[in-house]
């Protein structure tokens, strides 16, 4: 039996103004009908030949409890406990919170950890995974998911496997991880050809992550159970208390325990993976036609190419004319037009218009 942990309390300012500091990405319908979170959830409920996953466990804050708990049971399915966090810690305290609880109630839980804003198109390959990471999991392995890098990107964590991964994909052990590299760093790791990206996804024994946090980050556990021993059950969620909370590093869990930890292996996953960290990969993952357009919503491409032509709002008409290499997104309150080139800084609107106030 697995419990996934669901982590969302990031605020995806790259998504704007699809994605909003009140609403953010996870819980918006990037990619057809779903939003990411309810694709994330489902994506590890039920259960395989191989597989059985409990209900899932749920961080997030108090802004987006309700928009959680709704958008779970729209798609049928009931959260172990959503826990809210007082403030966003980063990473490194949700997971320790989550293993904390999810051992108190079973010694030998197994815990999946995973972003709720990723999109993993082949739910088949992404459990074969699982159940050849449950494998490394059993001998007491920290077990992350590694992606063949397609460039130097310096958003995310790099894996060193050490050894070259066999053809059964069972798990590989790791000689180092790296979480973002600077540019030069991330060029020789991709030349290097025996690193992964790490996906961001993690499957442990709640004991041997604890255990890893006592070891690597021994400053965290005490705020964090104490956080656990005065939450407050408020209609169904748990808050957890904020001045122990308040306490806990504000750290990622990759910086924390994953960059120092010698119990990490890594399972090769080959199938689709993005982490939809700005348009230019909503536009990849949409499937470009023949000229590389991607519309959607009330959107109308004439004579376009290598543009995305979005319209987020009901009855909302957009019409682009001979565009080449733009993005834009239309909603009733703000648009986007920028550079199909310029996806990263599209950040940079978000911090503009803060600065407006
Ligand atoms: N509950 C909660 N609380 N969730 C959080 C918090 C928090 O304080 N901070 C971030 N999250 C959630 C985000 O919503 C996201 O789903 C997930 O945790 C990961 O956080 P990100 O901030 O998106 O991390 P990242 O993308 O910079 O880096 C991580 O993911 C990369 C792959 O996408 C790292 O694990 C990298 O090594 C990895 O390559
Ligand atoms: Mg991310």
């Amino acid at each position: 039996l697995i419990t996934p942990v669901l982590l969302c309390g990031g605020s995806g300012t790259r998504l704007w103004p699809l994605s909003r500091k009140s609403y953010p990405k996870q819980f918006v319908p990037l990619m057809g009908e779903e939003t990411l979170f309810q694709a994330s959830a489902r994506r590890l409920a039920g259960q395989t030949d191989s597989l059985r996953f409990a209900a899932p466990m749920v961080l997030t804050n108090s802004g987006f409890r309700f928009i959680v708990a709704e958008q779970l049971q729209a798609i049928g399915i009931d959260p172990g406990a959503i826990l809210i966090e007082p403030e966003g810690r980063n990473t490194a305290p949700a997971v320790l919170a989550a293993a904390l609880r999810a051992q108190a109630e079973d010694p030998g839980a197994v815990l999946l950890v995973a972003p709720s804003d990723h999109v993993v198109p082949d739910t088949a390959a992404f459990h074969a995974a699982v159940a050849k990471g449950l494998e490394a999991v059993a001998e007491g392995r920290l077990v992350t998911f590694g992606i063949t890098p397609a460039h130097a990107e310096t958003a995310y964590g790099y894996l060193e496997l050490a050894a070259l991964p066999g053809p059964d994909g069972a798990a590989v052990p790791l000689k180092q991880f790296v979480e973002k590299p600077d540019a030069a760093r991330a060029a020789d790791m991709l030349a290097a050809g025996n690193f992964k990206w790490n996906a961001g996804i993690f499957l442990f024994r709640a004991a041997d992550i604890i255990a890893a946090f006592e070891t690597h980050a021994p400053a965290l556990t005490a705020p964090v159970q104490a956080a656990l021993d005065q939450a407050q059950p408020d209609l169904g969620f748990l808050r957890l208390a904020p001045e122990p909370w308040g306490r806990a590093e504000d750290i990622s869990i990759d910086y924390a325990v994953m960059e120092k930890a010698e119990n990490l292996s890594v399972v090769p996953f080959d199938a689709a993976w993005s982490d939809l960290g700005g348009w230019d990969a909503v536009w990849r993952g949409s499937g470009p036609d023949a000229e590389g357009v991607v519309t959607s919503g009330g959107a109308t491409a004439i004579d376009c190419r290598d543009t995305l032509l979005r319209a987020d709002s009901e009855r909302l008409e957009v019409v682009g004319i001979g565009l080449d290499g733009i993005m834009a997104v239309a909603m009733n309150d703000a648009v986007l037009v920028a550079d199909k080139s310029r996806a990263q800084d599209v950040k940079l609107a978000v911090a503009a218009l803060k600065k407006k106030g």
